[in-house]
């Protein structure tokens, strides 16, 4: 019973009615069918086969094979029992091409728009909400080969494409998410380098954030233009929910929360980017690239906000002389910088275990305290956790089964900070574990798995790991069990 320890090992815990229990996935974490239908390579393709940026050379060409196994994989999630999917669109499957006609989108593709049609209706038919996420990551090659997103051009080609997909999509989609993480993709993008495209370039990075920002903002009044049913509107943010450590560590915490956070929660939520941000990031960008009416576009009134919440981060100033440590997230290469203006003032620090196989550290309290102050700091805005999870090395027992007593442990306790929070008055709706499948992890391929589901990476079988049996049960009951 409700052991109410602060370890956060609680269990009988009752969700409210009508809390959502999901799970999600990324298009090109999970696809495959890298060349068919008309799909042509994102940024991540030509990225993952670039020598040395993704672990023993993986890629997303087969991936978990989703594309081919649809049916038995929505199946799957009705078996477990779940009340919507978060699953991401391929840009490069809708518009596989660049535009040629002036002011004209590009042509789109409509076996790829079939796909998420089948989807999307396979989802409705079992009783699963859809949570479309515009983008999460996998930008078409031929707008990087123009720029990328450190260019306004793509956030016009991206409210197009929003177009496209509100038009398409519209009228059956529960919620339309614009962007996954945007942190990642401009600073681990074309900070860091640590992610496709792979670019070290501390401006660019910074006009990648606002090009996103303003994304977010057009595609947002896109899809309200566009779709016929009622969805709920959204944007995914992988909050850093910092510490900090010795003389100098509130400054230290004021500049990551600034590039990491305000950076994006100011402009979407409040219409503007916070003074100390452009002050910390003025010897980088004189952010001329912010021009006249975009503050107004990108402050779009959403109905949920999406939280992404792993681990927690430490920071504290530099000394400028001992060796010092930069925590950029999950890359596994890139030697450039996520912290573009900080770089030379902040450091991380390693921070106390235990620890997931990323070497990431657990931290349940991190997000309880992450959700009361954006309640604190938003009071209106209702909140979806839209990831969180844990990978682990998995081991497959002899009768076939996969106990993973370490990610059981770890949803138990997230799931109870959640609960938390929400007893101290969040409004929190919903929770999507990361993520159905073991599937392509980005700089590390196929060697971190996350899934609730075990997927086979020879043979592409599933099979519910014991975190997916005791997720179902939370599922089917809304009570946290034993
Ligand atoms: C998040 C990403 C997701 C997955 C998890 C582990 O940052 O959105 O695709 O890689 O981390």
């Amino acid at each position: 019973m409700n052991a109410g320890t602060s370890d956060y090992r609680d269990s009988g815990l009752v969700f409210p009615e009508g809390f959502t229990f999901g799970s999600a996935t990324a298009s090109y974490q999970v696809e495959g069918a890298a060349q068919e239908d008309g799909r042509t390579p994102s940024i991540w393709d030509t990225f993952s086969k670039t020598p040395g940026k993704v672990w023993n050379g993986d890629t997303g060409d087969v991936a978990t094979d989703h594309y081919h196994r649809l049916e038995s994989d929505l199946d799957l999630m009705k078996d477990l029992g779940l009340g919507a999917y978060r699953f991401s669109i391929a840009w490069p499957r809708i518009q596989p091409q660049p535009s040629t006609g002036s002011g004209a989108g590009s042509a789109v593709n409509q076996a790829g728009i079939d796909f998420y049609s089948r989807l999307v209706d396979g989802l409705l038919e079992r009783g699963i909400r859809p949570v479309a996420t515009l983008y999460h990551w996998d930008l078409p090659q031929y707008l990087e080969d123009a720029g990328g997103w450190p260019m306004r051009a793509t956030a016009d080609a991206f409210e197009r494409y929003a177009e496209v997909m509100g038009s398409a999509l519209g009228d059956r989609v529960h919620t339309w998410t614009t962007l996954n993480e945007p942190w990642c993709s401009a600073y681990l993008g074309y900070g860091q380098g640590g992610h496709a495209p792979g670019r070290g370039e501390p401006a660019a990075a910074l006009a990648a954030v606002h090009h996103l920002n303003l994304a977010h903002g057009r595609a947002v009044q896109a899809l309200r233009a566009t779709s016929t049913g009622d969805p709920d509107y959204s944007v995914t943010l992988n909050f850093h929910v910092l510490r900090g450590r010795g003389d100098g560590a509130a400054e230290a915490m004021r500049r990551i929360d600034g590039l990491a956070n305000r950076a994006f929660t100011g402009p979407m939520l409040r219409g503007e980017y916070p003074v100390d941000l452009l002050e910390d990031t003025a010897s980088v960008t004189d952010w001329s690239f912010v021009e006249d009416g975009d503050l107004a576009t990108i402050a779009q009134p959403i109905d949920v906000l999406g939280v992404n919440y792993y681990s927690t981060a430490t920071v504290r100033m530099w000394d400028g002389v001992s060796p010092r440590q930069q925590n950029d997230g999950h890359k596994a290469s890139g030697d450039g910088t996520a912290w573009p203006g900080s770089d030379k003032a902040v450091e991380f620090v390693q921070q106390p275990g235990p620890y997931t196989a990323m070497g990431w550290n657990i931290a349940p309290e991190g997000l309880e305290e992450l959700l009361l102050s954006l309640k604190a700091q938003f009071p209106d805005q209702p909140l979806m956790v839209t990831e969180n999870g844990a990978a682990f090395d998995d081991v497959v027992a002899d009768n076939g089964s996969v106990p993973d007593p370490e990610r059981l442990d770890y949803l138990r306790r997230h799931f109870t900070a959640a609960h938390r929070a929400m007893e101290q008055g969040v409004d929190l709706r919903g929770y999507f574990v990361w993520s159905l499948l073991d599937n392509f992890e980005w700089g590390y391929g196929y060697a971190k798995r996350f899934g609730i589901v075990r997927v086979d990476f020879d043979s592409l079988e599933r099979t519910v790991k014991d975190s997916g049996k005791w997720y179902a049960l939370l599922a089917k009951t809304g009570v946290l069990p034993e």
